[in-house]
This record gives structure tokens, sequence and C-alpha cells, in this order.
């Protein structure tokens, strides 16, 4: 560490090599594919939406007092949703249900009404429901950070459960090896879409965070 290190500088991008090296960092593990789901309002026929997430984790060890973190782009229509009902839920996903992370990863719920084909069947806090995963979590949001690009959501998990087709959870890597050359394609365009305008969401808020 260097005599500066400690210094409140804005953080810079990476150049090149440095973001390698951190990329490598990421190759070293596989997250878990989730399914995010989240209406304007618990009532039936209220707006719904949802999108794949990576960015979600377990938050407390606490057994009767179960959260779970998740970040959602803001830029997002199920960050739309997330912020008018304060609600959403999670599934996870088995290899099988490819067809949901199209249907829910790839277009944005802005375009395209990702449910106009499927019933209006709701959890126990008003949360889309959809069928095919192998486990589900209804999630009610207790604390939410900006950090330019995305809200950071602390939620308290108040219902849930594994259900009965139980299978591996799919994870990004197994999406990548199992996603058709188009498929695979597109997700590539996205990535490189919004990390476009994730960085400079990012630079906005460091700008408006530091003197
Ligand atoms: C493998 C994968 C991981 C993703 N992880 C996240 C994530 O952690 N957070 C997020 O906001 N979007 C994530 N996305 C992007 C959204 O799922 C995608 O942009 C979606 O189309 C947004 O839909 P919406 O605008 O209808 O909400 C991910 C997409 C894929 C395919």
């Amino acid at each position: 560490m260097t005599a500066n290190a400690r210094e409140p500088k804005p953080p810079q991008p990476l150049d090149q090599a440095a973001a390698d090296a951190v990329n490598a960092v990421y190759h070293l593990y596989d997250p878990p594919l989730w399914l995010v789901t989240a209406a304007e309002s618990p009532a039936a026929g209220s707006t719904r939406g949802g999108c794949i997430a990576t960015f979600v984790a377990r938050a407390s060890i606490v057994r009767d007092r179960p959260r779970m973190l998740a970040g959602i782009a803001r830029q997002h229509h199920t960050w739309r949703m997330i912020e008018a009902s304060r609600r959403f839920a999670l599934y996870l996903l088995p290899a099988s249900a490819l067809a949901l992370v199209w249907r829910f990863g790839l277009a944005s719920g802005k375009q395209v009404d990702k449910y106009a084909d499927l019933p209006d069947t709701r959890t126990p806090l008003g949360n889309p429901w959809v069928d095919g995963p192998i486990a589900w979590l209804d999630c009610q949001v207790e604390q939410a950070m900006s950090t330019g690009d995305r809200s950071v959501y602390i939620a308290a998990v108040t219902g849930g459960g594994a259900l009965a087709n139980a299978a591996e959870p799919l994870t990004a890597g197994g999406l990548m090896a199992l996603a058709p050359t188009d498929k695979r394609a597109e997700l590539d365009r996205l990535y490189a879409r919004d990390g476009g305008i994730d960085a400079a969401a990012i630079d906005a808020w460091r700008a408006s965070h530091t003197g």
C-alpha cells in the first residue's frame, strides 16, 4: 500500500491491465441466477415486472429473521416496480427453465409485457408468481441505498420455500454454457450496453458524492 492510498480522492476507472486482473477474480466463482419479480402494487391486475439478477445474496444468519440483499439497476422496469411497492420475490431456476431467462433477462418491461401470456398469480406479498422455478422467497424492502447505477435493497424475507422439482440452481456460468449462439451474442451485446449505462451512472454518482 502506498503512502497516499488513504487520501480521500474519488476512485478512478482502472487501466486495462488492472481491470483484466480484477475480472479474473470474478471468474473464480459462479453465482446463481435469480429471477426477481415485482409489481406496482400487491393488487391483482397491477402492472408486473421481472428481471434476471446475479447481484443477490443472503444477508442475515438469523433463522427466524431472514434477509436478502439485491442490487437492481435503476434503469430497469423491475426497479420501478420495486420502488412503487417496496416488495419483490426471488426465484432460483433449474437449467430446464432457460426460457424464463430469455423471457425476463433480455427485453425490458418498458418495451414489452413479459407477462402478456401468463396468468396474474401472486405470492402472499402480492409479487408476481412464476411457474418453473425450484425455490422462491417473498421479500419486503427494509432499506434501499442508491449507488448511482443500482438500488441496493436489504429486504426481510416473509416466506418462501423449495419446490417439488428440486434441482441444481442455474448459474451464470451454466447459462453461458447452455446458451445457443444467437442468445449468447445477445447477452454479450446487452452486457456491453448496460456496462456503458452503468459507467455513466457511477461517474455521475461519484461526482455528486465527492468534493
Ligand atoms: C446473467 C444475467 C445477470 C444479470 N444480473 C443483473 C443484476 O444483478 N441486476 C440487475 O439489475 N440486472 C441484471 N441483469 C439484467 C436484467 O435482467 C435485464 O436487463 C432485464 O432485461 C431488465 O428487465 P426490466 O427492464 O424489465 O426490469 C442480468 C441479466 C443477465 C442475463
